[in-house]
């Protein structure tokens, strides 16, 4: 891997900021984690674990060397975001690239302010970051092009798949179409239509594994568009639409059923539990995206 001279900056040391450092350090990329909580890097280097040493820790943002891109991985908060980024940005060189690893909010919300917004756009990568081959890359109104390319080029060399939006929209393509599921997802629930685990199973042994190997609109096509039709045309009615997010969802929050990090969502999780489901869902994904690979370089239309 030609990444000898690259050097990158990841800001926020958290689920994503780790996984970001851990892609960085395989490929040969000199990375930096800052992070404002020192227990939180602590736990970042060891997860790191055998490329740490190729990795710097600091809770300094105060930048020594001039890094080709940052991206910025702090909390899902856009007042947040825009001070991280104007500190970014004020220990920097104008040549350097800053990204947001934002899951949706909108590009210009939190470079607006920028002394120079044309070399900042999103790159949204998905948990686990070293591994989930996927990164959309979202220009702000400000962009420039050659910065656009740039990142996809750095990307490619990371072994992502950059897909570049046309335009910004609140939640990009992925979270928009994750939370359209899962808005129906919870309507399902609360009319008690189905129960979690029957709904789960429908879900990942239907649509959900055959996803892994089509898209959606290639998968349509297969189907044919006419049956999505007539399908469409009586079911659109029907499905739910509402502009809040679902009732069962605040209560369950509200009650701290935040999910197996709480020890409780819609399962019961311990630790162990946990843990064990963690672990091998990082090789189980490794075999699936191998699988989805091979099966779409044999099926070009
Ligand atoms: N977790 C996911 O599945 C996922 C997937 C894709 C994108 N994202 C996005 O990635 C970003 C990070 O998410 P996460 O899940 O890693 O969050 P996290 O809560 O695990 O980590 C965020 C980290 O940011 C640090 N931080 C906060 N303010 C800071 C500051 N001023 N300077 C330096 N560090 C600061 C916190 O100490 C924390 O360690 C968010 O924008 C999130 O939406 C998350």
């Amino acid at each position: 891997m030609q990444n000898d001279s690259l050097q990158a900056v990841v800001v926020g040391a958290g689920t994503m900021g780790t996984t970001l450092a851990k892609l960085m350090a395989v490929h040969g990329v000199r990375v930096t984690v800052v992070d404002t909580n020192p227990q939180v890097l602590g736990a970042s280097r060891l997860s790191v674990e055998e490329n740490a040493t190729a990795v710097c820790f600091t809770t300094d943002l105060q930048l020594a060397e001039t890094p080709d891109f940052v991206i910025e991985s702090v909390t899902e908060n856009v007042a947040i975001k825009r001070e991280v980024v104007a500190q970014i940005e004020a220990g920097v060189a104008d040549t350097t690239i800053i990204m947001t690893n934002t899951s949706g909010i909108p590009i210009d919300d939190i470079g607006s302010a920028m002394r120079l917004p044309q070399r900042f756009l999103g790159t949204h990568f998905f948990n686990p970051a070293d591994i989930v081959p996927t990164v959309e890359v979202v220009p702000g109104s400000h962009t420039e092009a050659t910065v656009v390319q740039k990142a996809c080029s750095w990307l490619t060399r990371l072994g992502k798949r950059p897909a570049v939006l046309n335009t910004c929209v609140p939640g990009f393509v992925a979270n928009r179409i994750q939370h359209a599921v899962m808005r129906e997802c919870l309507s399902l629930l609360e009319k008690g239509v189905v129960e979690v685990e029957a709904l789960d199973d429908i879900v990942q042994y239907s649509i959900g594994v055959r996803m892994a190997l089509n898209g959606p609109l290639y998968q349509r096509d297969l189907n044919g568009l006419d049956t999505h039709l007539n399908i469409a045309r009586y079911l659109y009615p029907d499905l739910d639409a509402r502009q809040e997010p679902a009732s069962l969802l605040e209560e369950y929050v509200a009650q701290g059923r935040l999910g197996a990090k709480a020890g409780r969502g819609f399962y019961h999780w311990n630790d162990e539990s946990r843990a064990q489901h963690q672990a091998r869902e990082r090789e189980s994904l490794q075999r699936i995206i191998e699988i989805a690979t091979q099966h779409a370089s044999g099926d070009e239309p």
